[in-house]
């Protein structure tokens, strides 16, 4: 019987998760619908997306831009969270717990995934990331619970990365225990395991004001698909670097497992899945 998935999202014609979403199905011999589905940028109409989509016996759905923190919000007031959505504070991947909506966020754990890939070691890693929006938020969880050291918290505006850091050590005990600290972009300084790049910078065509002294031996850049000045500032001082697709099919993969309960081999299905157009 098939099995029908979407993900919705606002623009949502460029998504890369139905045809993801179709290579894991066949690895697994499943039989799957997987729909792009655009929704005006409003409450009410994702709520009744939503809805007509499970109604109509939907298994799973991921959520995107702009949709992630009305999607937290539905599962919030009416049915339940995973701890890594409710640290988030952001949903990706929705399924239906008792008939009751459930979110999950994925984000965070599949950049882990994806960093053990790698062959990054994480256990004792001293850690920057650089950006203190909804990316950032979803990852440090993940991170700490991956066994890293420290996090440093570095953001254009200062202030947004104190705020960030304050709320996270209400919202999660292993977070108020952890070292964490903050700083501004330009006053990041000395040498760290691993530097993530979690701002929007990629998309604006600005550089981040990188100082002379920072040094890192792994440098990760949450965007894909394009010359990533990040990537190439420490790939130029010796650094190993990666961009984020692997993230993006590390999130999609622990999507898949939770609706359908089957494990992915996903290192094996690597060069199928960056051959896609
Ligand atoms: P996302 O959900 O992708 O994290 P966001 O919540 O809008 O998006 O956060 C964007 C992040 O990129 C923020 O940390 C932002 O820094 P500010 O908090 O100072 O705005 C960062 N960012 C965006 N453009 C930037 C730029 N040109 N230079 C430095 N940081 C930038």
């Amino acid at each position: 019987m098939t099995q029908h998935f979407m993900v919705i999202g606002n623009p949502i014609a460029h998504s890369k998760s139905p045809a993801i979403h179709q290579i894991f199905a066949a690895s697994v011999g499943l039989d799957i619908r997987y729909a792009r589905q655009y929704c005006p940028d409003a409450s009410d109409s994702f709520t009744a997306v939503v809805e007509a989509f499970f109604n109509g016996g939907g298994v799973g759905a991921n959520v995107t831009v702009p949709f992630k923190q009305l999607a937290y919000e539905l599962c919030h007031e009416r049915g339940g969270l995973s701890a890594h959505a409710a640290v988030a504070g952001a949903v990706n991947t929705l399924l239906l717990k008792d008939g009751k909506p459930y979110g999950d966020n994925t984000d965070g754990q599949g950049l882990v995934n994806h960093l053990q890939q790698l062959g990054w070691p994480l256990s004792g890693a001293k850690v920057a990331i650089i950006g203190a929006g909804g990316a950032a938020r979803g990852t440090l969880l993940p991170l700490l619970e991956a066994g890293v050291a420290s996090i440093t918290l570095a953001n254009r505006t200062l202030s947004k990365a104190e705020a960030l850091i304050q709320s996270l050590r209400n919202a999660h005990p292993l977070i108020a225990q952890a070292a964490l600290n903050t700083s501004t972009v330009d006053e990041l300084e000395g040498d760290f395991d691993l530097i993530i790049n979690a701002t929007s910078i990629g998309l604006s065509g600005d550089t981040l004001p990188l100082a002379p002294t920072l040094r890192c031996t792994y440098a990760y850049d949450m965007m894909y698909g394009r010359e990533l000045p990040f990537l190439q500032h420490f790939s130029g001082l010796g650094a190993e670097t990666s961009e984020g697709y692997g993230m993006l099919i590390g999130q999609a993969a622990l999507s898949f497992t939770q609706w359908t309960g089957k494990p992915l081999a996903v290192a094996e299905l690597m060069p199928q899945l960056t051959a896609m157009p």
